[in-house]
């Protein structure tokens, strides 16, 4: 039995090593390997030997069978590295479908509610438009009737750029609001969703970066009958219930009449806490019909058109839709605060 296996193998081998095609390498490991091959019914053959032949010539046909495998093996390798082609087995695949072991984590609070938001608008027919972060002194202050010398600009501590006299990081989102007239014209309807930066000192209610949305509504003949209405449609639907908003007058050069608008602090429901500073009603945003001066910037003509403009912190939206009292959450990377969402 010994014989005929030794037999086998040097043929085999010496088959398997002068073989010069995939397809031949192929056959010869079915001929000799295959559930019908050589080997196999060698092998197969065993089982009508006594219990020592059985275990010695056993143990004999493995070892041939080892070496068989092994020059398969070898002989693919120098077949691939001839043809430059790669031989791919079953054991080199990877099942795509498998459910990964690696966690893909979530949405950031802020980008979730920034998505909600951009849904509601477009529902609405507004366009959402992106915009620089790194902002001319032009977009950012004086398209907005905000001259180099006004004292709103004290109101808003800039970050300015060292050897850029007329750059700014962002100090809002209305830095937008010329840009997109002067792309767009009018009439016109658009959110602008991103991130600003004031030189703020740190607390609770406020960091050094935040994130705002800008709305611009320009038409003939709107009113601020009309900013109610998008802005009560949108905080229900944000909230999923009727929200009760307080509007105040307001100064902001960019708008005429101008006005601040209220909600109920959701953190303490009205009673009183540090994040509306014991008053019940936290700022939500700044908003007014947009000021002729800044029209005509845009290039609208204010004898034909009236609008509205609002902006508010999707930062401060946030922490009220999910009870936050601390703004340092948000990018503070603890993964403890992120996961929550
Ligand atoms: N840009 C103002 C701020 O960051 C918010 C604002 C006020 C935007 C009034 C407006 C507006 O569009 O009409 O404080």
């Amino acid at each position: 039995m010994k014989e005929k296996i030794s037999q086998l193998k040097k043929e085999a081998i010496h088959e398997i090593k002068s073989s010069d095609t995939f397809d031949s390498l192929k056959k010869l490991e079915k001929k000799y390997l295959g559930r019908k091959g050589e080997l196999t019914d060698v092998l197969k053959g065993l089982k009508d030997l006594g219990k020592d032949a059985r275990k010695d010539a056993g143990q004999f046909a493995n070892q041939a069978k080892q070496e068989l495998e092994q020059a398969l093996k070898e002989t693919q390798v120098s077949l691939e590295q001839v043809t430059g082609v790669k031989i791919v087995t079953k054991n080199d695949w990877v099942d795509v479908t498998m459910p990964s072991k690696l966690s893909l984590g979530n949405l950031h609070p802020l980008s979730r509610v920034q998505y909600e938001l951009e849904d509601i608008f477009s529902s609405l027919g507004f366009m959402i438009l992106d915009g620089p972060e790194l902002e001319s002194d032009y977009y950012n202050f004086e398209s907005l009737n905000i001259p180099k010398d006004h004292p709103a600009r004290d109101i808003q501590d800039t970050f300015y750029i060292k050897g850029k006299k007329d750059q700014v990081l962002r100090t809002h989102t209305s830095n937008l609001q010329v840009r997109a007239m002067q792309e767009y014209g009018a009439p016109i309807r658009a959110i602008f969703p991103g991130r600003c930066f004031r030189f703020d000192a740190t607390d609770a209610s406020h960091d050094a970066t935040f994130n705002q949305v800008e709305g611009l509504m320009i038409d003939k003949n709107i009113s601020i009958a009309n900013f109610k209405a998008i802005v009560d449609s949108f905080l229900s639907e944000i909230f999923n219930r009727k929200i009760k908003t307080r509007l105040r007058p307001g100064y902001f050069p960019f708008v005429e009449p101008g006005f601040e608008v209220d909600l109920p602090c959701e953190i303490c429901k009205g009673r009183g806490c540090k994040v509306c500073k014991n008053s019940g009603w936290v700022e939500f945003m700044g908003a007014g019909m947009v000021h002729p001066i800044v029209l005509k910037n845009g290039g609208v003509d204010p004898k034909k058109y009236t609008g509205f403009a609002f902006g508010f912190g999707i930062t401060r939206l946030t922490m009220m839709k999910y009870k936050i009292n601390d703004i340092r959450h948000f990018l503070g990377s603890d993964l403890r605060f992120l996961k929550q969402f």
